[in-house]
């Protein structure tokens, strides 16, 4: 696909999800946050769900968790415009709570589409719940991330081999900064796989 067709194809799905009433959270609502990022990126990063700042600016990890993944990512020198940017919930859950599963089955298809247009070599997933969920989507047994920060996945998707790789979500810095380590020792596999 060249760029044109992905800018169209994306900037399509964004339209749908800004109208999107497929589950309660549109009720509450702000913004809803698509992704953004380098649609040509063989990088995608995939997060949980939008928290208050998102919802406000309608823009992915803006907030706390944002900067920390923006030092991350600077120490592979890489910039947040080299890379895609999306989460598992395009809506915001009310105080943060975890997202419920017909919230997840309401979403899960914009992000089949966002992947089939970005078509990332590697897929970075940040947190425990995005993990879960991807390695499911993808047929791979569900892990917490503790047991699989780090580690690489391959799995074969219709387009070819693609790769895997769980991370620690950037807000357990905010509250635990002794995982920053931890995060920046895994950003260096994601260097070693692009
Ligand atoms: N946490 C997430 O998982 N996603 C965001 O966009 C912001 C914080």
């Amino acid at each position: 696909m060249n760029k044109k067709e992905k800018q169209d194809k994306l900037e399509k799905l964004i339209g749908q999800v800004a109208k999107c009433e497929r589950c309660g959270l549109h009720s509450t609502r702000t913004n809803t946050v698509p992704g953004e990022g380098n649609i040509n990126s063989k990088l995608m990063f995939i997060g949980e769900a939008p928290g208050s700042n998102e919802d406000k600016q309608g823009r992915p990890f803006v907030g706390r968790a944002g900067s920390v993944l923006d030092e991350l990512l600077m120490s592979i020198q890489l910039k947040r415009e080299d890379v895609y940017i999306c989460n598992i919930l395009k809506c915001r859950p009310p105080e943060n709570r975890n997202p419920l599963n017909d919230e997840i089955s309401a979403c899960v298809g914009s992000l089949d589409i966002q992947i089939k247009i970005i078509d990332p070599n590697v897929i970075a997933t940040l947190g425990n719940f995005a993990t879960m969920c991807i390695l499911k989507k993808f047929d791979l047994e569900p892990q917490k991330i503790s047991a699989v920060s780090g580690k690489v996945f391959h799995i074969k998707t219709p387009a070819g081999p693609r790769i895997i790789i769980p991370l620690f979500h950037p807000a357990v810095v905010t509250y635990n900064a002794s995982k920053m380590g931890v995060l920046k020792k895994d950003f260096q596999v994601i260097k070693s796989q692009i």
